[in-house]
């Protein structure tokens, strides 16, 4: 290639997926190519969408329908630039390592994928010697990936925690604010474009259990998969839980944590959990309101840092998208390379068992003399804490009165021997439910 060529032939985008995202990807590079061409230094020219379905109405993306294809797979050959939005696994794995392959670098944001095989990504670009992009699958249009990579990599993570799911978090603001059932509010949120294409991964946690693998992967310097981060959903939240938390004061939240912990032999660890969590409704995270994220980050020299704004829908998302192609664009244009992997520090993670929290827990008792007493000692011989109980008004039906027990901070596995315990003492009905607390 000329000299005159290098710096305007245009560097040739393939698009993979125009549904939520991609259409408000495609719209904006089709709309403002003069903005793209000005902060890249070269002009971006789109060279094909990749599709499932090519008679699909797509009038939002904009597009020249003769753009679109269902060969995927040849488009990412003639390609400098891969976005892939299709989500999940395969083919979207396959793609991405024939686009490195074959010289490209790639946006995605896709988190299914990168907790559940990233080292392989990472490794197979750096082969490559191109770039490996992910703003979008953590926390929607918030910058948080690359002041996780780049801007803190001389300081020391000690704890990442917030709210990572704009679905979940739509579904338990409208429960609290509106006292409606899960259900439907579900299908609010999905047709506002926040949950994935099988909402399922939303309300049972594993798209946040995914991105705590993610951020606890970059924090800690350490291999953090998926399958590594507990997690608990949504699903069992019932309108008498957040009346319950109401109550208290309180606010339910889908918390994804990811916290650097001292094992029990003195040696530093990793844990990450993701869980429903009762939290203060003077905590800045009880204002977190919609489909909005909100995640802290604390470090060893800056303290506390708070990452908040839009964490799920089309346009938000498309904006870190877009920002993470100028900048693969950028570093084509100047033969510069964004970061790789980091995972010298190789830190275990610590059991699910080991890590310490705090916990509500809400049992129907029977009314009668001596039950307090006897529910105090199942805590006592299991050496959990209790803070504080408060007994609710007997029920005509089944003659039980709900009881709630707050713990001070103790190991899950002896909430967990508690819990067994008291469903297992006679004057307990049901134990309904265990929540975890922080920030109390
Ligand atoms: P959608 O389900 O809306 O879009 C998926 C797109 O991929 C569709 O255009 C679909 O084609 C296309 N597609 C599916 N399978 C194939 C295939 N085998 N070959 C070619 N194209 C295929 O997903 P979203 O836009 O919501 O999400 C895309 C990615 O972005 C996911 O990884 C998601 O987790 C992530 N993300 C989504 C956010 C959101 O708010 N929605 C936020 C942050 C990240 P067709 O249109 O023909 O069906
Ligand atoms: N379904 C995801 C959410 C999209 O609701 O947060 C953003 O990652």
């Amino acid at each position: 290639m000329s000299e005159s060529n290098a710096t305007t032939e245009p560097l040739r985008v393939a698009l993979l997926g125009c549904g939520t995202v991609g259409s408000s990807v495609a719209r904006r590079l089709v709309e403002h190519p003069e903005e793209f061409s000005a902060r890249v230094g070269r002009p971006l020219e789109l060279v094909g969408v990749a599709v499932r379905d090519l008679d699909k109405p797509r009038d939002e993306a904009g597009l020249d329908r003769s753009l679109l294809t269902t060969d995927a797979e040849g488009l990412v050959t003639r390609a400098d630039l891969v976005i892939e939005l299709i989500g999940g696994i395969e083919p979207a794995r396959s793609l991405i390592l024939s686009a490195f392959e074959h010289g490209a670098s790639v946006v995605t944001g896709n988190k299914a994928l990168l907790g559940e095989d990233g080292p392989r990504l990472y490794e197979a670009a750096s082969e490559a010697g191109v770039d490996l992009h992910f703003e979008a699958a953590v926390a929607g249009a918030i910058p948080l990936i690359r002041p996780m990579r780049e801007s803190l990599a001389g300081d020391q993570v000690r704890r990442v925690m917030g709210i990572v799911n704009g679905t979940t978090n739509f579904i338990l603001d409208k429960m609290d604010r509106t006292g409606a059932d899960l259900a439907d509010v579900l299908a609010e949120a999905q047709q506002l474009g926040y949950a994935e294409a099988d909402p399922t991964a939303d309300v049972e946690g594993h798209d946040a259990q995914a991105k705590a693998a993610i951020l606890a992967s970059l924090a800690f310097h350490t291999r953090v998969a998926t399958s590594d981060v507990s997690c608990e959903g949504i699903t069992a939240i019932t309108s008498d839980d957040i009346r319950t938390v109401r109550r208290m004061g309180c606010v339910l939240k889908l918390l994804a944590i990811c916290e650097r912990v001292e094992r029990p032999d003195g040696t530093a660890g990793v844990s990450a959990r993701v869980h429903p969590t009762i939290v203060p409704r003077s905590h800045p995270l009880a204002s977190v309101r919609e489909a909005f994220n909100a995640v802290f980050v604390e470090t060893e020299l800056a303290g506390e840092l708070m990452f908040y704004g839009p964490g799920a829908g089309a346009d938000p998302t498309a904006s870190a998208v877009l920002g993470d192609l100028v900048q693969a664009a950028r570093h084509r244009v100047t033969g510069a390379r964004g970061p790789g992997e980091s995972a010298y520090a190789q830190l275990p993670v610590v059991p699910l068992g080991d890590v310490r929290t705090r916990y509500a827990i809400r049992v129907d008792v029977e009314d009668q003399p001596g039950v307090l007493a006897r529910v105090a000692t199942v805590f006592g011989d299991t050496g959990v804490s209790i803070e504080s109980m408060i007994q609710g008004i007997r029920r005509s039906d089944d003659g039980l009165a709900p009881l709630t027990i707050a713990t001070h901070e103790a190991a899950e596995g002896r909430l967990a021997e508690t819990v067994e315990r008291l469903r297992g003492l006679d004057e307990v009905g049901t134990v309904s439910s265990v929540l975890r607390m922080e920030g109390l």
